[in-house]
């Protein structure tokens, strides 16, 4: 490899790493700015081990520079220094020194590793929140209690712990809210389980953290935190929206007729159950398309049109205009515009 050896080529080096390393990221995705008990404590102990490791660094570096300044050879002095072998007081100090430090990090960590683990709500604590996490290539199934099902942006209550129950569909993904707490994988035939909380309202991008295929780096997801009184009419309107057979809106129904001819078999709408593709029940209520995508018409239609352009590998099933007339495709792009839940906006 070529060395850098201009100032200026040193300067971009050090601003790309910056970069890659995420100090200017969105500021919903980042753990250097915790929204919520678990991330708070991740990051309390990431502060520990930084000022263990810059307090070892300092003191091995002040011995260093003391013994290179005191046995330094000085004028007149031609003699080998008496030369020595071992020290048992030395190895002594310097295998009990890392032995504490490690145990001040040991309990921290075991303690909340046990606590994060916790996957029911204690007892007294009545109307607890549980969701089953799916990880599909390349999306996310969230099925509530109340029996409805919800794609790529999960909504939780705010100020209390959520209970996740966290399984996959094909391939192991990894299901991580950065300003919320820790990852956790989700594995086929696996249920782990991890809680999450969020001490203010707000919406919290998602990723998925392990290596699942081509479009793993767009598998993204958002956690929606509402009030508890704002969460608890969402559920409801979702669990209303179950029943609602035929669009309620009279203007829709020819997209209606198109989304049961070539959509339903993939995508559910209300009801309860998982699909093979995300469940649009409140699809026009999303703040993107496949996770990552401006949720616009422009992008709606491309989307449709050709998914493998936006996300390689993923396994819907395009829509060109032989299949689908320009027609047929603004009519249930009407469609889904109507499958709105929420009346307000943005939690933000
Ligand atoms: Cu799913 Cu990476």
């Amino acid at each position: 490899m070529k060395q850098v050896k201009t100032w200026s080529g040193r300067l971009s080096l050090l601003v790309m790493l910056l970069l890659m390393s995420g100090c200017f990221g969105n500021e919903n995705l980042t753990a250097l700015d915790p929204k919520g008990p678990q991330a708070q404590w991740i990051f309390n102990n990431m502060v520990l081990s930084l000022y263990i490791m810059a307090f070892v660094t300092l003191v091995v570096f002040a011995i260093f520079f003391y013994i290179l300044a005191k046995f330094r050879r000085k004028e007149g002095d031609d003699e080998y220094p008496k030369q020595v072998h071992g020290s048992t007081v030395l190895e002594i100090t310097w295998t009990v020194i890392p032995i504490l430090l490690l145990l001040v990090l040991f309990v921290p960590t075991i303690m909340g590793t046990f606590e994060f683990a916790e996957s029911q709500a204690p007892e007294d604590v009545e109307d607890a929140v549980y969701i089953d996490v799916t990880g599909h290539q390349y999306w996310w199934q969230f099925d509530y209690e109340e029996g409805f099902t919800a794609g790529q942006e999960v909504y939780i209550p705010t100020g209390e712990r959520v209970y996740f129950t966290l399984n996959a569909q094909d391939v192991i993904h990894s299901f991580w809210v950065p300003a919320l707490g820790g990852k956790i994988d989700t594995v086929p035939g696996i249920e782990n389980t991890l809680w999450l909380e969020a001490t203010e309202p707000g919406t919290y991008m998602g990723k998925c953290a392990e290596l699942c295929g081509p479009s793993h780096a767009l598998m993204d997801f958002k956690l929606i935190a509402l009030e508890r009184e704002d969460y608890d009419q969402w559920v409801e309107d979702m669990v209303a929206k179950a029943d609602v057979e035929q669009p309620e809106d009279s203007s829709v129904q020819q997209g209606y007729e198109v989304f049961q001819e070539s959509c339903i078999s993939c995508h559910a709408v209300g009801g309860a159950g998982s699909a093979s593709g995300p469940t649009l029940t409140n699809f026009a209520d999303r703040k993107t398309i496949a996770g990552y995508l401006e949720n616009t018409d422009e992008q709606l239609e491309a989307w449709i049109r050709n998914p493998d352009e936006f996300k390689q590998d993923n396994n819907m099933i395009p829509f060109p205009e032989e299949d689908l007339s320009a027609d047929e495709m603004d009519a249930l792009i009407a469609y889904l515009r109507s499958l709105d839940v929420r009346e307000e906006d943005d939690p933000e």
